[in-house]
């Protein structure tokens, strides 16, 4: 890996075609940026229509990086796209999916960025825990979805944005809802292990089946978004408001933490199932390196143990669709 990674090494990404979800602030939109900024059509999946065409708005000024006379002789900006997509929503994951499927034929990048975490006990609409629900079930099931399309591109990713808490998650299988107990910090670790474990099985189960499509995870270590601001909102908590403040300094930009997706995403040298994270302070900030992925995640049984339940869950909701794919 080349020292100090950053959105400079992104290659040409012009004719390619990249979906990115929670494009509406923090990384998402720092995500679409630099992928746009490379000539990729970049498809921004938000539950809102107004807050992605505001961000849509704000990348689309001098100050953005997407005015037309920006960046003179670099590539040229890729178009930026909105689609409509409640990950809490399972019909909702399923019609945004018909919808690429329709609108485009075709998918090269899937970012699975979007996220909630540590909110008091809330169901999302299908009656699933909202953070496993929104962080893991929702983009197990687009991913599923959409991988008839990304079969068919020549060198197609999906990368899933996991966090630090991954290393202090499990799968609590007999409770994976929080009904008899629910700690949401614990419920927030579990959704992020279950992106890594998915990242990994998902490769397996690729490669098992002889598809060249990658999956990689990569994590922002400590990054200044709106994700920390909507928790405190959630839990009318001052305490972690005040704890927020005092590690201020900690916090690097939404753009430096969205390079580890970026890598994983565009890199060359990205490696199947390759886990990426901040450099530096023990993975809090820094430029993108391959990081430890938790032990839970190595383990193949609980790997496919989620896959099994989660797909059982997905397909208890959305009935008719298929949504297997199987282990050699
Ligand atoms: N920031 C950090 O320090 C940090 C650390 C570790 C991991 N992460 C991970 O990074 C990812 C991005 O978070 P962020 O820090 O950029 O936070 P953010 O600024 O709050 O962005 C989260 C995005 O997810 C979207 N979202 C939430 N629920 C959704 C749903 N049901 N359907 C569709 N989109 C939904 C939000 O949309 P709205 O605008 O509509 O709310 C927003 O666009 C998350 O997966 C998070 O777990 C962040």
């Amino acid at each position: 890996m080349p020292v100090s990674w950053t959105t400079a090494s992104i290659p040409d990404l012009s004719g390619r075609l990249a979906l990115v979800t929670g494009a509406s602030s923090g990384l998402g939109l720092e995500t679409c940026r630099a992928l746009a900024a490379h000539g990729a059509t970049v498809v921004m999946a938000c539950r809102s229509r107004q807050r992605a065409e505001a961000a849509r708005q704000s990348l689309l000024t001098p100050t953005g990086g997407g005015s037309p006379d920006a960046g003179a002789g670099a590539s040229p900006w890729g178009a930026l796209d909105l689609l409509d997509l409640d990950l809490a929503d399972l019909a909702s994951v399923r019609s945004a999916a018909a919808e690429v499927a329709d609108r485009y034929g075709r998918l090269d990048l899937l970012i699975n960025n979007a996220g909630v975490m540590a909110p008091p006990r809330t169901l999302s609409r299908d009656g699933f825990e909202l953070q496993f629900a929104t962080n893991h079930l929702g983009h197990f099931v687009l991913t599923l979805l959409l991988l008839p399309l990304l079969r068919q591109s020549p060198a197609a990713r999906v990368v899933h944005v996991t966090s630090g808490a991954q290393y202090f998650g499990r799968i609590g299988f007999d409770d994976l809802q929080g009904e008899r107990r629910y700690d949401r910090w614990q419920a927030y670790s579990q959704s992020k292990l279950a992106n890594v474990m998915t990242a990994v099985e998902l490769q397996q189960r690729l490669q098992a089946e002889g598809s060249g499509v990658l999956s990689l995870a990569a994590h922002p270590g400590l990054a200044r978004t709106n994700l920390q601001p909507t928790s405190v909102a959630m839990n009318g908590s001052p305490i972690e408001a005040f704890a927020y403040r005092l590690m201020g300094p900690l916090f690097q930009s939404a753009a430096m933490g969205a390079l580890p997706q970026l890598y994983a995403a565009t890199a060359p040298e990205a490696t199947p199932a390759g886990h990426y994270g901040p450099d530096q302070l023990g993975g809090m900030k820094g430029y993108p390196t391959p990081v430890r992925i938790a032990p839970a995640a190595q383990d193949a049984d609980q790997r496919q143990r989620l896959w099994q339940v989660s797909e059982e869950l997905g397909q208890a909701v959305l009935g008719d669709v298929a949504l297997t794919l199987g282990r050699a």
